[in-house]
């Protein structure tokens, strides 16, 4: 192997001889396996070049190496690191944590039943035929070709009143939540509403930003309106379609106070319309951005539609903030990828989401029921809730239950499972199990279901 440049320090100020100091630097790189037995150094007519010293001084340097065994010169005229320097010590790795045998993780799509022809189909279409410019650097507000796919998707689908020119492609929810509420605290605002029990995105970025966080309890009927009234908060970050995790709507008369509210007070909310592409028994409910988009964000990803993996979502805000949140979006990574964005946009125009979606929601749905009848039969004095959309489902349990002992004795059976309390602002709370059902064939959802049954027993049984 021959090296190309070596990138030595010297330090001509140092008061060591500079032989001294390339010798020195070169003993630590081989010593540390940077250095690789049977590596070729550089000749000493480039190296003293590349340092600005004579050639002389990176002789002496080599001689005394070769003296030492770290190097030895062959034919050729090349100085290879000799057989005799000490191999780097391999760092021995962590073992990767072990995986669950059946996993109710929630919040992704089955990643396994991802598109992968089709998604193909559309990368190559987008390779064939994108335009040069598209590969540059696009503004912040990302592919207009996307823009327009996504704005006529969701205005069709989820009855939003989505204008392409106010939206912003970003790197999931995520990212996008913290794209506005970065902007919305450049804008003035001092605190954010979050529901209780809610998921963390919004509430860590909130408070690395200095914000102050208060969480608005969550009953049957979404999240409490009048405890949002009176917390003083310019932001809000709601989940009213299926409210993340317990999947409660937020009636007809809520919906229309937040947004008096928010009117009220020059606030604004943010919709996350995280996987409102699945219901079962309920009829659709269209997305709050529909009624006042001057106030409210739209926000999405194709994490449980598509796969988390993509990485992308959009934003759709209303007009004044639609620059300081592009300008955010550049700040932070100057662009989502232009190629995935330019195959969503093919993806969403030939139909391709809509018609895996038609095939995914009956999958989700038999899960959910084989899911519900499990647990009736196993664990029937677990109360589910929030089941009538999207891919997991609460259970309460039962007062003499805790959640961290159920979670551990399942773990120890093979089940991997997560629990609501992390997902609280408030400590006090009845506990629950999250179960995520999206991405286990029927048969594990059963098995899984027997196997925290037993778990439960052996916690009932210490
Ligand atoms: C409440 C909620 N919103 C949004 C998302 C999607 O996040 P992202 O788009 O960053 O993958 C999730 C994923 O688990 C979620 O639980």
């Amino acid at each position: 192997m021959i090296t190309g440049a070596l990138h030595l320090d010297l330090d001509r100020d140092r008061p060591v001889a500079l032989h001294r100091q390339i010798e020195t630097a070169i003993r630590d790189a081989i010593r540390s396996g940077r250095l690789p037995l049977g590596a070729a150094l550089p000749s000493t007519r480039t190296l003293s070049a590349d340092l600005g010293v004579s050639r002389g001084t990176v002789v002496e340097a080599y001689q005394q190496l070769t003296a030492e065994g770290y190097l030895s010169s062959r034919g050729g005229g090349y100085t290879y690191v000799a057989a005799g320097a000490r191999p780097p010590r391999p760092t021995p790795r962590p073992a990767p944590p072990s995986r669950p045998r059946i996993d109710f993780g929630y919040g992704r799509a089955d990643v396994s039943s991802f598109p992968r022809a089709a998604w193909l189909r559309s990368v190559r279409r987008v390779l064939n035929d994108a335009p040069g410019d598209r590969l540059g650097y696009l503004n912040g507000r990302g592919s207009p070709e996307l823009r327009d796919a996504l704005s006529g998707y969701l205005n069709r689908v989820r009855g939003t009143d989505i204008d392409p020119d106010h939206m912003v492609i970003c790197s999931g929810f995520a990212q996008g939540v913290s794209l506005v509420l970065h902007a919305a605290a450049a804008r003035g605002a001092r605190r954010l509403a979050v529901e209780d029990p809610t998921s963390q995105d919004a509430v860590q970025v909130a408070r690395a930003l200095g914000l102050q966080v208060v969480g608005i309890p969550v009953g049957e009927d979404g999240a409490d309106v009048a405890a949002l009234a009176a917390s003083d908060a310019d932001v809000v970050v709601l989940t009213p379609s299926h409210q993340w995790p317990l999947g409660a709507v937020l009636p007809p008369e809520s919906r229309a106070a937040v947004i008096e509210w928010a009117v009220r007070r020059g606030a604004l909310v943010v919709e996350d319309d995280y996987d409102a592409e699945y219901r079962y028994d309920r009829a659709p409910i269209g997305a709050m951005q529909g009624l006042a988009p001057d106030h409210v964000v739209h926000a999405g990803s194709v994490s449980k539609t598509l796969a988390p993996g993509l990485r992308l979502g959009w934003l759709a805000v209303p007009h004044d903030l639609a620059d300081a949140v592009a300008d955010a979006k550049i700040l932070a990574d100057r662009g989502s990828s232009s190629i995935e964005q330019l195959a969503l946009a093919d993806f969403l125009e030939r139909g391709e989401l809509d018609r895996h979606l038609r095939r995914m929601r009956p999958v989700y749905r038999r899960r959910r029921d084989v899911l519900l009848a499990a647990l009736r039969e196993r664990l029937p004095d677990l109360e589910p809730t929030g089941v009538s959309a999207g891919i997991h489902l609460v259970a309460w349990l039962p007062p003499d239950l805790d959640e961290e002992s159920v979670i551990a004795a399942a773990r120890a059976r093979g089940v991997g499972i997560a629990g609501l309390r992390p997902h609280r602002m408030s400590p006090a709370g009845r506990d629950a199990l999250i179960f995520g059902y999206s991405s286990i064939g029927e048969r594990a959802i059963a098995e899984g279901v027997a196997l925290v049954a037993e778990a439960i027993a052996d916690v009932r049984g210490r």
